[in-house]
C-alpha cells in the first residue's frame, strides 16, 4: 500500500505531462517532407529509370563493379528490367504518399488533395506507372515506350497546372494554387 501511495502522484504528473506534449506536438506520423522532397526524392529518380528503359543502350548496359553498392539502380543489384519493375512501383506507392493528409508545398500551401484536376492528375500517374511495371514485367521495348510516354505526360500535366507559375500568376508562392 506505501509503494502505491508514492507511487500514483508520480505517474499523475507524469500522464499530466505526457498529454500536454502530446496535444502541441505534431502526429508522430505526420509529413517529414514537403511535396517537392518527395518528388525529388522518389519520383525524379524513379521516372529516370523508366525513361531511361527507352533507350537501345539500356539492353547493354553492364552492372556496377560492385552492384551491392550501386547508385544507379538499373546497374544494381536489382537492376536491368528488375529496376524498371520497382521503379515503377515506387511511382505507383508515391501517389499515396502524394495524397497523405498535412503534407504542404514549398509555397506554405496545403497539397491541393480536394481539387477534381489534382486527384485526376493523381490517378494518371499511378495508372501510367501500373502500366509501366506491366512493361518491365514483360521487358518490352514497344510497351516501355508507351509507358514511359504516359509517365511523361502525367507529370506535365499536373506540373503545367499546379507547379509552373510564371511571375504574373504569383510565382513560386502560388505552387498547388490555380
Ligand atoms: C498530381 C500532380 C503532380 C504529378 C502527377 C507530378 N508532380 Fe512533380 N510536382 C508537383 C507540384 C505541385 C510540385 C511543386 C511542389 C512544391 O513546390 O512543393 C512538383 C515538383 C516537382 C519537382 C521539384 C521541382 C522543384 O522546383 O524543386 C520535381 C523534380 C518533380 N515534381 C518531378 C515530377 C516527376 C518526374 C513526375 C512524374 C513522374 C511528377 N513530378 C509528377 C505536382 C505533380
Amino acid at each position: 500500500m506505501s509503494m502505491r501511495r508514492l507511487f500514483l502522484p508520480g505517474t499523475a504528473a507524469f500522464l499530466m505531462f505526457a498529454s500536454a506534449t502530446a496535444a502541441q506536438a505534431p502526429p508522430a506520423n505526420a509529413p517529414a517532407a514537403n511535396l517537392a522532397q518527395v518528388m525529388r526524392g522518389i519520383l525524379f529518380p524513379s521516372s529516370n529509370v523508366i525513361f531511361a528503359a527507352q533507350h537501345d543502350e539500356f539492353a547493354t548496359v553492364r552492372p556496377d563493379a560492385d552492384p551491392s553498392l550501386s547508385t544507379d539502380p538499373i546497374k544494381s543489384v536489382y537492376g536491368g528490367w528488375e529496376a524498371v519493375e520497382n521503379a515503377s512501383l515506387a511511382l505507383v506507392e508515391a501517389t499515396r504518399l502524394i495524397t497523405v493528409p498535412g503534407r504542404q508545398c514549398t509555397s506554405g500551401k496545403p497539397v491541393p488533395l480536394q481539387d477534381p484536376d489534382f486527384v485526376k492528375f493523381v490517378a494518371d500517374l499511378r495508372a501510367a506507372g501500373l502500366l509501366a511495371y506491366k512493361a518491365a514485367q514483360s521487358k518490352d521495348q514497344d510497351q516501355i515506350l508507351d509507358a514511359a510516354d504516359k509517365v511523361g505526360v502525367a507529370c506535365s500535366h499536373c506540373h503545367s497546372m499546379f507547379r509552373e507559375k510564371l511571375p504574373e500568376q504569383g510565382g513560386e508562392a502560388s505552387r498547388c494554387t490555380k
